[in-house]
């Protein structure tokens, strides 16, 4: 949590002023029951009207410095808060962004979007209560505990043991309630995911009949959410009314202690109630310890979960202009690839072994079951992933080798989740190239067979998508991905699955204008259909990991069993059938 203050150093003159005042602030309101004394003491008690005036003029005085020492103070200490907060909002952000794939998995989107605002808030409330709350309820107490004795000092014990009772009270109810805080933060963030999760994914919910299981899902998460609050509640709820409890039987106390005195004129009557004045501001400033004390529970949690994020690594650092006017020719060979999505060594393979390899301007297709590792393996050239083991070599370099912007920019890679952005249909295809001109967007539209249904659209190219603008289906949207991929003029074109969502028609002239614009790419594209792949020269054929057929469609058809299984249940005919054919 200390990293705090380094983040209110920039601001170090505010973060001493707002205290300063708050100080003021306390002088003042200390020395209110004082001139209330004095003037029951001195005019109203002898009926000296001229002394109720001055010392009202003075009261008045103090009212007002105490006011504008608030007011200030408040406004420090909030241009303080609010500085600290937006600056861990950009930090978050920025970490986050040099987050390799990775570290990403480690964090659920729904976590990293709590702790950017909601625990963000929290610490930023936390910074503007350092700077109020905590001058002014030691402040308080202090201040008035002095001026209660200079005042009388034979009714002290009743303050003493009042201020005793209320602390250990206090003691008790934090211990309880300081776990239950942490406890209550960590059920809102699973709130938050399971909501993420299913704002994202509210289609595929509804299309699956998903809605009550997603329900219970939500009325868990939110169920343990409540209880725990509930619980912290409960403890809280003692608060207010031991608290209150403990101030009137003072009060009470001092009442009767204090009456004796008057009647035996050893007090004067304006300095028994200024006295009683001190009494309550003394126990609620001891009130405000223990809201602070809740205060620095939550943010203790928030900071945390704030610097975790912060101490990620964030080890991806590519820096957009590093870019060279070197090139990749699309070689790529596999030597021995093995990768783990775990960190240790023993964790489970989801490649083992490859070895094979692509050359330049060669257009291959990956087939295999689903979960065999074909998005794994597209997703280590970019280097989103690194390997385990083994090597990946690109023009017979290891791609460790290359740099980073040269490996992401001379890759086009089209994801299996297609993932567009608020803004113009023309800026999400320049997504990659924000440079590029009206006429490279439309090309790279053409080949991508996206043109015609962009040019029907209301507003052609500037028709904007996302929040309030149009919606696409999902072979437009795959569409749109597959002309960003191709704009950046990639030497190595990666397709996820990218055809999926197309018809068999757009599918076929789709990669037929891939073929004749694109000859030099390098093209690797996961298949589903192998109707749409059969004339491939090459097919790569993963089962679980591994590598267990290559070459062209007949040959696999001959020799790969995976191959034929998948080829059997797409057409529809039985092993035997295909077997014949072979023979
Ligand atoms: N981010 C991840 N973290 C951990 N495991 C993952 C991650 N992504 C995928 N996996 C696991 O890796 C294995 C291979 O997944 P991959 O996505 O490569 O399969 P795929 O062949 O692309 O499947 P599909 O045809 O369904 O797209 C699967 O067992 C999957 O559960
Ligand atoms: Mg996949």
């Amino acid at each position: 949590m200390g990293y705090l203050f380094g983040y209110m150093k920039p601001y170090g003159k505010m973060a001493i002023f707002a205290p300063l005042f708050m100080l003021l602030e306390v002088a003042m309101d200390v020395t209110q029951p004082k001139m209330m004394a004095l003037i029951i003491n001195q005019g109203v008690e002898p009926m000296d009207f001229a002394k109720i005036l001055q010392y009202g003029v003075w009261m008045m005085v103090i009212l007002l410095i105490g006011l504008a020492a608030g007011v200030l103070c408040n406004a420090f200490a909030s241009v303080v808060s609010q500085n600290v907060g937006a600056d861990l909002r950009q930090d978050l952000f920025s970490r986050v962004q040099t987050f390799t794939f990775r570290e990403l998995d480690r964090f659920s989107t729904g976590t990293l979007i709590t702790r950017m605002t909601n625990d963000v808030t929290q610490v930023q409330n936390f910074v503007q209560s350092a700077q109020q709350m905590m001058v002014r309820a030691p402040g308080l107490a202090l201040g008035g505990l002095i001026m209660a004795l200079t005042l009388n000092l034979s009714l002290g014990w009743i303050v003493g043991l009042a201020m005793i009772t209320l602390s250990v009270f206090l003691f008790f109810l934090l211990r309880f309630s300081y776990p239950l805080f942490s406890q209550v933060q960590a059920r809102l963030d699973d709130v938050n995911v399971v909501v993420q999760e299913n704002l994202a994914g509210m289609r595929a919910i509804k299309a699956f009949v998903r809605r009550t299981f997603e329900m219970m899902r939500f009325g868990q998460v939110n169920e343990r959410y409540t209880n725990i609050a509930i619980k912290a509640a409960r403890v809280m709820a003692l608060n207010m009314p031991v608290l209150t409890l403990i101030m009137n039987s003072s009060i009470l106390i001092v009442l009767w202690f204090g009456g004796h005195e008057v009647w035996q004129h050893t007090m004067p009557i304006g300095n028994f109630v200024a006295y009683l004045n001190y009494v309550t501001q003394i126990l609620s400033s001891l009130l405000m310890f223990s809201v602070i004390a809740t205060n620095i529970a939550q943010a203790k949690v928030s900071a945390d979960r704030i610097s975790a994020v912060l101490q990620t690594a964030g080890s991806e650092n590519v820096v957009a202009d590093e870019a060279t006017d070197a090139t990749l020719f699309g070689a790529i060979e596999a030597d021995h690839l093995s990768f783990s999505y775990g960190d240790d060594t023993n964790h489970e393979l989801v490649l083992r072994d490859l070895s094979f390899r692509i050359e330049p301007g060669e257009q291959v297709a990956i087939i295999g079951s689903t979960g065999s590792g074909k998005s794994s393996f597209l997703q280590l050239l970019p280097r989103l992933y690194e390997a385990t083991r083994g090597e990946l070599r690109v023009d017979g370099k290891a791609i460790s080798s290359i740099p980073l912007s040269l490996l992401r920019t001379k890759i086009g890679i089209v994801l299996q989740e297609t993932i567009l952005f608020r803004g113009s249909i023309r800026d999400n295809i320049a997504f990659g190239s924000p440079d590029a001109t009206v006429d490279d967007v439309m090309r790279a539209a053409k080949i991508a067979q996206a043109h015609d249904f962009i040019t029907r659209l209301p507003d052609g190219y500037a028709t904007r998508i996302g929040q309030r603008g149009v919606t696409l289906s999902g072979g437009q949207k795959q569409r749109l991905a597959i002309a960003r991929a191709l704009l950046v003029n990639p030497s190595i074109l990666l397709f996820d699955g990218s055809t999926s969502a197309l018809d068999f028609k757009t599918e076929k002239l789709l990669l037929q204008a891939l073929r004749e614009e694109k000859q030099a790419v390098t093209t690797i594209m996961v298949a589903e259909r192998i109707a749409s792949i059969r004339d491939k020269e090459k097919i790569l054929v993963l089962d679980d990991g591994q590598l267990v057929g290559a070459g062209k469609h007949e040959h696999l058809v001959a020799t790969c069993s995976v191959y034929r299984d998948i080829y059997a249940t797409q057409m529809g005919i039985s092993i035997e059938d295909i077997e014949k054919q072979v023979v």
